[in-house]
Formats: C-alpha cells, sequence, structure tokens
C-alpha cells in the first residue's frame, strides 16, 4: 500500500511577453536601478488579451503530465490555487478539467501567493491515506489584470504563469516529508482587491476607486514575510526529522529578494542553496514555487534524493512550508504500515539517523500504537455483541 506521494512531473508556461524593468521606469514615477536594487526584478511575464489563466495551466499540465508518463484519464483529482481564475463562479478547476480532457474530480483553493502549498498538502493527505493514486496540482495566475499599472508600489513586482505537478503515491519515502500550514486574517487588509467582494456591488465608482484592484501595504507585508519565512522554516524542517544542514535546496516564494535574503540571513541558510529566478518573472503568485521548482530541475540544481525546503507566504495572511525530497536516496526502503507515525503530518523519523533519546521515544510511541491496536481488536467484537443484545 502506497502512502508517500512523490513528485513524479512538473511543468510550467509563461506569457510569451516580457515587461522589463526598464519599460515600467518609462511609464511610472521609479527607475529601472530602484526595481532592481529594492526587489531582484528585471522583467516579467505578461498575458496578452485573449490569454486565460486555464490556457496556462493546462499547458503546465500537459507538461507535468507527459513527465509524470500518465494520461488525463489516469488523474484521480485536479486541485488548482489561484486568485485570479478565469470567472469567478464557475469554478476555474472545471474548465482546465474539461479543457484536459480528465474525468476526475477538480476544485479551486485560494489561499493567495500560498496557494500551491496548500494544494500540494491536500494532495498529500489524500495519497498519504491510501485514497488515491495521481493528483495533479496547479498554480497559476493571470494578477496583471488586477494590478493598477500606474501605482508604483505594486506594479512593478507582479507577473503572469503557471505551473503544475504531479503527485503519485509511492512506497518509498519520497514527496512531502513534512508541511506545515498557517493564516492570520488579521493582516487580511495589507494585501487585498477591496471592490470585487459580495459585500457591495461593483459600480462605476468602485472602478473610479480602482477598488477591483490590488492594494498593499508594501512595508508591513515586508515584516510579515521575513518573520515568517525564517519560522515555517524551522517548524517543517523540525517537523521532517532531518538535521537543517540535510537541506539541499530551497525554493521559497519569490516576492523579493531582499525579504528571502534578511530572512536567510536570521536563519543562517546559505543563499548558495536557495534558488532564485524572480529576476525574470516577478511574484506570479500561486504559480512561484511550481514554476522555480521547474527552472530548477531544468538547470540541474535538483538531484535524485534531495531534500527541498519550500515555503510561501502571501495574502491571507497565509503562510506554508514543506520538506520535500526528489526521487530517493540509495539506502531509502519502502516504509511498512505498522511503523507510520501516530499523527500526520509529522513525517516518519528514519529510527537510524535519530539520537538514542528520540529513538527510544519513537520506539515507545510505536509500542503504544501497536497496543492500543491489539486492545482494540479484542475489545470490538465484545463490545459490536453487547450493543446487540441491548
Ligand atoms: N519606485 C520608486 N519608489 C518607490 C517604488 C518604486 N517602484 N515603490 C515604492 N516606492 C517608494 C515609496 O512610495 C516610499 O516613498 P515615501 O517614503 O515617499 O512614501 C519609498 O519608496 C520607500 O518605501 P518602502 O516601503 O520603505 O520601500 P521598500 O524598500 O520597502 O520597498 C516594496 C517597497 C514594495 C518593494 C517592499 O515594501 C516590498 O517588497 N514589500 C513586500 C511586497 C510583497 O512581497 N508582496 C507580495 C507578497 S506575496
Amino acid at each position: 500500500m502506497p502512502w508517500y506521494s512523490r513528485i513524479a512531473g512538473w511543468g510550467m508556461a509563461v506569457p510569451r511577453r516580457v515587461l522589463t524593468s526598464r519599460e515600467l521606469a518609462q511609464q511610472l514615477r521609479t527607475t529601472e536601478e530602484w526595481i532592481l536594487t529594492r526587489t531582484g526584478i528585471r522583467e516579467r511575464r505578461i498575458a496578452e488579451p485573449g490569454e486565460t489563466m486555464s490556457d496556462l495551466s493546462v499547458a503546465a499540465a500537459r507538461e507535468a503530465m507527459a513527465r509524470a508518463g500518465i494520461l488525463p484519464q489516469d488523474l484521480d483529482l485536479i486541485i488548482v490555487a489561484t486568485s485570479t481564475p478565469d470567472y469567478v463562479i464557475p469554478p476555474v478547476s472545471s474548465i482546465i478539467q474539461h479543457k484536459l480532457n480528465a474525468r476526475c474530480g477538480a476544485f479551486t483553493l485560494g489561499a493567495g501567493c500560498t496557494g500551491f502549498m496548500y494544494g500540494m498538502a491536500v494532495a498529500h493527505a489524500f495519497i498519504a491515506a491510501g485514497l488515491m493514486r495521481n493528483i495533479l496540482v496547479i498554480g497559476a495566475e493571470i494578477i496583471s489584470r488586477n494590478i493598477d499599472w500606474t501605482d508604483r508600489n505594486t506594479a512593478v513586482l507582479f507577473g503572469d504563469g503557471a505551473g503544475a505537478m504531479v503527485l503519485q503515491a509511492s512506497e518509498l519515502p519520497t514527496g512531502l516529508l513534512s508541511f506545515v500550514l498557517g493564516s492570520d486574517g488579521s493582516g487580511a487588509e495589507h494585501l487585498i482587491v477591496p471592490g470585487i467582494s459580495t459585500n457591495a456591488v461593483i459600480t462605476e465608482e468602485t472602478i473610479r476607486r480602482k477598488g477591483h484592484l490590488l492594494r498593499m501595504n508594501g512595508r508591513e507585508v515586508f515584516k510579515f514575510a521575513t518573520r515568517v519565512l525564517g519560522k515555517v522554516a524551522i517548524e517543517a524542517i523540525a517537523r521532517s526529522g532531518l538535521a537543517p544542514d540535510e537541506i539541499d535546496l530551497m525554493i521559497p516564494h519569490q516576492a523579493n529578494e531582499r525579504i528571502i535574503e534578511a530572512a536567510c540571513r536570521e536563519l543562517g541558510f546559505p543563499m548558495e542553496k536557495v534558488f532564485l529566478n524572480l529576476d525574470r518573472y516577478g511574484n506570479t503568485s500561486a504559480a512561484s514555487i511550481p514554476i522555480a521548482f521547474a527552472e530548477a530541475m531544468e538547470q540541474g540544481r535538483i538531484r535524485e534524493g534531495d531534500n527541498l525546503l519550500l515555503i510561501g507566504f502571501g495574502a491571507g495572511l497565509t503562510w506554508a512550508g514543506a520538506v520535500v525530497r526528489y526521487g530517493v536516496r540509495p539506502e531509502d526502503r519502502p516504509i511498512a504500515v505498522e511503523n507510520w507515525p501516530v499523527r500526520l503530518p509529522v513525517s516518519l523519523p528514519d529510527l537510524n539517523r535519530l539520537e538514542p533519546v528520540r529513538q527510544a521515544k519513537v520506539m515507545a510511541l510505536r509500542a503504544r500504537r501497536q497496543l492500543l491496536q491489539t486492545a482494540m481488536s479484542l475489545l470490538l467484537p465484545f463490545y459490536a455483541r453487547t450493543r446487540r443484545r441491548r
């Protein structure tokens, strides 16, 4: 019986149109130098009129499925993370499922820029429970249509794109080894499209006041992001049972190079082990992590058996972290069902790699679980009989 969710395929798609920071500087009160030094972004992709978020998603998904060697009919579920779907109703996940000619269930998930990480965690839960085999997770945005192109605070940061992964059931210890999910709605107003809401109808006044466009408190988001990135990294690594130096590559949400550098400095995590591609795409929100993963694969930055640390943060406010193993290490063996941890999402610690005290604790936990299971199997028939008699 499979319980791990291995990364079987990955793909990405971005619009062809490149918008450089130099071009932006010609239309905004900013300079190319300012954008580069304050954010690290040189250029981003912008969807052309008529190009849809579902089209980008389908292109990325096809690439991921081809790499995984599966057909659309092999999919058990499609999860689409986005804040910028084709329509508010219907869910874009169904449009994508139809365009892919898949026959499975599909749903759209919203957790801001953290959405893809939430999608991975949900997919992992289905697979770890033994309920599904192949799940397609997509993170995609056409955020450029919600940007106020006269607001230099936001216009320089974002870009469009899509990334996808196929997570597949595996008996070997691979894929998600741990995850952490977080949310704090008290910071909701720091990153918000205030006018597209069920609290009020959209009027001409809404449009005039640019209520349909993204508003951001950059300073607050910056502070939140640097704080949460380090915290999530520590928590995700601790839950994985690995040591920090066993992380081969960090793939953070590609929001701003300065956020990532500040958090890594604080953590003592070397920047050589951090994958960055925001100079070419900017912040693509829910698409940023799967796009970065796809490019890291393409550039040979990820090898078989590598432990990756993925970290997302964004609107909500939300955050998530995961330690993910790509492929397997030579010493990895299938794990027997009774060795699974009692509480998910804490991943199975490899006993041989733990200190003696933790080894003893894990063994005690397993013994207790075994005892409970035996007691339950003995008591249940007795309980059922007495209930029937009553
Ligand atoms: N060009 C020139 N000046 C700009 C500018 C731009 N593109 N954008 C903002 N400024 C100005 C501000 O208006 C401000 O001017 P003021 O002091 O006269 O009001 C000044 O720069 C400094 O603002 P500050 O917020 O301190 O700048 P910063 O160095 O922190 O950089 C951001 C601004 C937006 C780049 C930064 O706050 C940021 O990256 N925040 C996080 C955004 C993010 O990641 N959002 C998505 C999360 S998923």
